[in-house]
């Protein structure tokens, strides 16, 4: 059995876990603890997250969040056979603090430093709830910083077939919510207020990516492994769709000045949801096709929500494709994603030398998150 202690510091959640496996994959992998202190309620008041209280209040919360993760996983420090870590994406001054614990733990214990991809932690949460996910599967990882859809042709093998090209779906949400006048982060408090709403009400046009976009000029760079364009690339939008209801509200506004009611604002959350539900749904159930895929996984931040989860079980069904979504605990930032992602890391023998550097913009290798 080895015993791993995982850290993730990548935005605004302070999170450690520790988790068991025997080598043998997810089946084997049991998380024995997982502790997240958020941050919601300090960068709530700023409408967004500050990168440099973030990494303040990374160095307040992480020691006693991962002496918490120990005692909850019944584990002492010597009991512990590898550190693993989010070495990135995401702000960097936050991914230092976790990496410097990491090291410094690993090098105090003696024990191996295991280097983590965020994505891959996203992506292997869904085999800790369900470790017999079929694959080949399709994955959608959309959270506040990433909308990308992966091909999954085997265990461990993330292949990128598509992203957006200008805002990720989560950061659709937290805009839209500011538009609104709502808090931060927006998607929670959008996903509430649209249960009340007519996701009919309003057409929101979405941009289909279905060939070039000769707009977007020769600086866009395509990251190692993604198709070029036009070779089968199947890519996200979601800038359009914010200035669609930033339209909508001005022609609101000058029509009525008078405040937006209750009802408008339940049908607009609604509308708006519903569109970017489709946008994520159509594209990602098409590399289904495409790729032949056995099972269909949903990750990240915006698989919490709640329409997200009931239409994507909806189409699953109708097609009897096994779609899994991860509980929402696991669903945000949390570092039992990162613990598993480092199992899997650790049984392929991957591990990093303790000059491990943070890297806010790390790419997701096809063979995994090796350095
Ligand atoms: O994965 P995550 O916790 O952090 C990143 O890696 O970005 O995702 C956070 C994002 C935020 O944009 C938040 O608004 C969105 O996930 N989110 C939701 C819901 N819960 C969180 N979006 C829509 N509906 C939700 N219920
Ligand atoms: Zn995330």
């Amino acid at each position: 059995m080895t015993t791993v202690l995982a850290i993730e510091t990548s935005c605004d959640e302070t999170a450690a876990a520790v988790a068991t496996g025997d080598g043998t994959g997810p089946a084997s992998w049991t998380i024995r603890s997982s502790v997240i202190a958020s941050q919601v309620d300090i960068h709530r008041e700023w409408g967004g997250v500050v990168p440099e209280l973030a990494s303040r209040q990374h160095v307040r919360d992480l020691c006693g969040v991962v002496e918490r993760a120990l005692d909850d996983g019944g584990v002492g420090w010597g009991d512990l056979d590898a550190v693993a870590v989010t070495q990135g994406p995401g702000l960097v001054g936050s991914l230092l603090v976790g990496v410097a614990f990491a090291k410094s733990a690993a090098l105090a214990l003696g024990r191996p430093l295991v280097p983590v991809h965020h994505l891959a932690g996203h992506i292997e949460s869904l085999f800790l709830c369900r470790p017999d996910l079929p694959l080949p599967a399709v994955v959608l990882v959309v959270s506040g910083g990433h909308t990308n859809l992966y091909h999954l042709p085997a265990a461990g093998r993330y292949e990128l077939v598509g992203r957006t090209r200008d805002d990720a779906a989560g950061e659709a949400f937290d805009k839209v919510a500011k538009l609104l006048g709502l808090t931060y982060p927006g998607g929670p408090v959008i996903d509430r207020i649209a249960r009340r709403g007519d996701e009919r009400a309003i057409r929101f046009p979405v941009a289909r990516m279905t060939h070039d976009d000769r707009a977007a000029g020769p600086a866009t760079v395509t990251p190692p492994g993604l198709p070029r364009r036009g070779e089968g690339r199947m890519d996200f939008s979601f800038s359009g769709l914010k200035t669609a209801v930033a339209r909508h509200l001005q022609r609101r506004r000058a029509e009525d000045p008078g405040p937006v009611t209750e009802p408008e604002l339940a049908d607009i959350c609604a509308s708006f949801q519903r569109a970017v539900i489709d946008a994520l749904l159509d594209r990602t159930f098409e590399a289904v096709r495409r790729f032949g895929a056995r099972g269909l996984g949903i990750a990240g931040g915006v698989s919490a929500n709640s329409r997200l989860r009931e239409l994507a079980q909806e189409r699953g069904e109708k097609k009897g494709l096994p779609v899994v979504l991860p509980t929402l605990h696991l669903s945000t930032d949390n570092a039992a994603m990162i613990a598993a992602a480092g199992l899997r890391q650790l049984s392929a023998g991957v591990t990093a030398p303790l000059d491990l550097n943070a890297d806010p913009a790390l790419p997701l290798r096809a063979g995994g998150a090796a350095p």
